[in-house]
């Protein structure tokens, strides 16, 4: 653990110049630096960093960030990982945080446990040159099809039918009894202790330093009563869900390649690797989760699912897929022919051959998705439904505007629907998990005490108001000129203020009309700001970028890095070629209006849909509810344009 005072320290010390320099040719231009961007293979220089804000942006890549966000996106570094590689060239000591007794132990036991693994793996390796081992676990791995090599690399073994044979030799080299049960290499018995993995081949498992933490054996029986494969049991150094087999010998070819094959099992890794493929790693022994995904992100941003083409493997991959889209990462899949497996497949063909059927089968997830469902929905229109439903919340997932769109046209041409429908759903879902996700965050922040607090998105001003879909732009536009412009004097045509800041203005604007964004980053700077304000403090930008939310936080370089916003708003008109922030006085009451006017437009819209309905259904008393509304929202509306001195086209 690394201090807060110290991690502190090393933001304040650490010289983002100084330390992108060491990765990147940096040049001077104006209060910035330019130079070619790390993450692509750019010809003109598009990443930039500024030592003022203390942040980088890649303009090629989109990524962006503070000091120790460039060394974990570059270098592939842990939070505590880049932290310390800062105190290290800055001569930081860091204060550890003292450890506790039990903190100690738990230390020592990790060490004790790692050094048994550690031991187990070389002994069952070193049984491959016994009679025993050659003629049973060395015999199985040839007739599989394993080369030497190959052996070697994964570090594959075998363990003695003799049931005690590894308990009595780790006895005898002094390993405790204790670590052989944690472990899950011994089994133990009121009077004796036996082996879990005796008379199977042995797969170690490896973490991502190359430590063994954990075996995979295998059985030679064709028993169906026994369990193909025994997996170590959960431990202080094995968890299997935060653990992917053959990443460790995957890594350096998954950064180094296109992205990273995810296989179901270990000989699937084994046999691609030895026909060359080598970025390739399995969720052996769990179902895929999170974690894992997490972890193969730190390396790539590319994931191809290689499964079996049985009802079983599309179900998987099928899951796979939303959890991979779920991290903002691109997921294709490859089905196999039917009754292969990769490890099937690389054995009966060469590495060129299978290469070339994963290039000519390989999927994106939507036409792959599509053409699954889509052959036994051919004329049920029911099914067709949950087939779009079923797409459209895949979609939904996606973090990034950009790839959600692409991929909703993409949708649009093979289901045969309106892309405005499609685009209409996703929001839908997205807005109620976003909703969802605020109270979770929220019943979670009021048990700690000093952060802050946002209030619930309260019900809208304007009745019947229940999407927001298209004023993101204006609510994008409103927070750009709160956090870029929020500390400036605005002097107001037509109005008396003396003085007052933007941000004082745009929150008085926001606030009388009780307006509330439903984008929660949007929301979330806007009671940031409010609250910066109320303390008399500035809109800092230091704030933003170093914000707890990353969502602000990436919103916040983004926008303190764009030389200028070319928003819908301004581009609608050529009248308003200026860049944003050269007339505050006039941007910020017409974006503000127009905002407002884009809330009433869609009110109108929702409520004159309404209208036809309550006339389908006789239904005199709605009718007339919604008639009033209607006439008071245009009243708004007229007022409004006023303001607006005619400028505004509604659209
Ligand atoms: N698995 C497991 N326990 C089992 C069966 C399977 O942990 N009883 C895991 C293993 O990690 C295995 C993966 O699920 O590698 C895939 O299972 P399967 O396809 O049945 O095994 P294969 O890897 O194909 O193994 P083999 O080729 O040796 O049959
Ligand atoms: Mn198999």
């Amino acid at each position: 653990m690394i201090d807060q005072q110290t991690v502190n320290q090393i933001f304040d010390t650490a010289d983002i110049v100084e330390v992108i320099s060491d990765f990147v040719t940096l040049k001077k231009s104006g209060a910035n630096y330019k130079g070619l961007s790390p993450f692509s293979n750019e010809k003109t220089p598009s990443f930039m960093v500024s030592p003022a804000k203390g942040i980088f942006k890649d303009f090629s890549s989109g990524k962006g960030g503070n000091v120790v966000g460039f060394l974990m996106e570059h270098e592939k570094l842990s939070y505590p990982e880049a932290l310390r590689y800062l105190a290290n060239r800055y001569n930081i000591v860091i204060e550890e945080k003292e450890l506790t007794a039990e903190e100690i132990q738990q230390k020592n036991e990790r060490e004790s446990l790692m050094a048994i693994t550690a031991f187990a793996s070389t002994y069952f390796s070193s049984q491959l040159d016994t009679d025993e081992g050659r003629a049973i676990g060395l015999g199985y791995f040839r007739n599989r099809g394993f080369r030497e090599d190959i052996l070697k690399k994964f570090v594959l073994g075998y363990s003695p039918e003799k049931r005690t044979a590894f308990s009595d030799e780790a006895g005898k080299n002094g390993y405790k009894k204790s670590y052989l049960v944690k472990t899950g290499l011994s089994i133990e018995r009121e009077d004796y202790m036996f082996d879990r993995f005796a008379g199977r081949v042995i797969f170690p498992i490896h973490s991502l330093s190359g430590n063994v933490i954990g075996f995979g054996g295998r059985t030679l029986k064709s028993d169906k009563n026994i369990a193909k494969y025994l997996n170590s049991p959960e431990s202080d150094i094995y968890h299997k869900s935060r653990v992917l087999y053959g990443l460790f010998q995957a890594k350096k070819s998954i950064v180094s390649g296109e992205g990273c094959f995810l296989v179901e099992g270990y000989t699937d890794v084994i046999s691609m690797h030895q026909a060359g493929i080598e970025n390739v790693v399995a969720s052996s022994g769990t179902a895929l989760t999170t974690d894992q995904i997490r972890l193969i992100k730190r390396f790539t941003q590319n994931i191809t699912i290689l499964y079996d083409g049985d009802e079983a493997g599309i179900k998987a991959s099928f899951r796979g897929i939303d959890m991979i889209l779920e991290e903002g990462m691109n997921v294709k899949v490859v089905m196999l022919p039917a009754g292969e497996d990769p490890d099937s497949y690389a054995q009966s063909h060469s590495s060129s051959e299978f290469l070339k059927y994963i290039q000519t089968s390989e999927k994106d997830f939507i036409s792959f998705k599509t053409e699954i469902l889509l052959a036994d929905t051919q004329h049920d229109p029911i099914k067709r439904a949950q087939l779009i439903t079923d797409i459209v919340r895949s979609v939904s997932v996606i973090p990034d505007g950009i790839m959600r769109s692409v991929f909703l046209k993409e949708s649009s041409l093979l289901l045969g629907v309106e892309e405005q429908v499609l685009y209409n759903e996703v929001n839908k879902i997205r807005r109620r998990k976003q909703e969802q996700q605020w109270r979770r965050e929220q019943s979670g922040r009021s048990l700690q005490q000093d952060q802050p607090v946002t209030t619930m998105p309260r019900q809208p001003v304007v009745p019947g108001f229940v999407e927001n879909i298209y004023s993101e732009v204006e609510e994008r536009e409103i927070i750009y000129f709160l956090l870029k412009f929020g500390n400036q004097k605005l002097h107001i045509s037509g109005e008396e203020h003396a003085e007052i800041s933007v941000a004082q203005y745009i929150i008085r604007e926001i606030q009388n009309d009780e307006l509330e964004f439903t984008n929660l980053v949007y929301n979330q700077i806007f009671e940031n700001v409010k609250e910066l304000i109320e303390r008399g403090d500035e809109v800092a930008e230091r704030y933003f970028v170093y914000h707890d939310h990353p969502g602000v936080r990436e919103l916040a370089v983004d926008i303190f890095t764009s030389r200028y916003e070319l928003s819908k708003v301004w581009k609608r008109k050529e009248a308003y070629v200026e860049l944003p922030g050269e007339n505050l006085g006039f941007e910020v009451p017409k974006t503000l209006l127009s905002y407002k006017m884009m809330v009433i437009e869609k009110a109108l819209s929702q409520l004159r849909k309404e209208l036809e309905e309550s006339e389908k259904k006789q239904d005199i008393e709605t009718l007339n509810q919604v008639i009033r509304r209607i006439q008071s929202l245009e009243g708004v509306k007229r007022e409004l344009s006023i303001g607006l001195g005619g400028r505004i086209i509604i659209r």
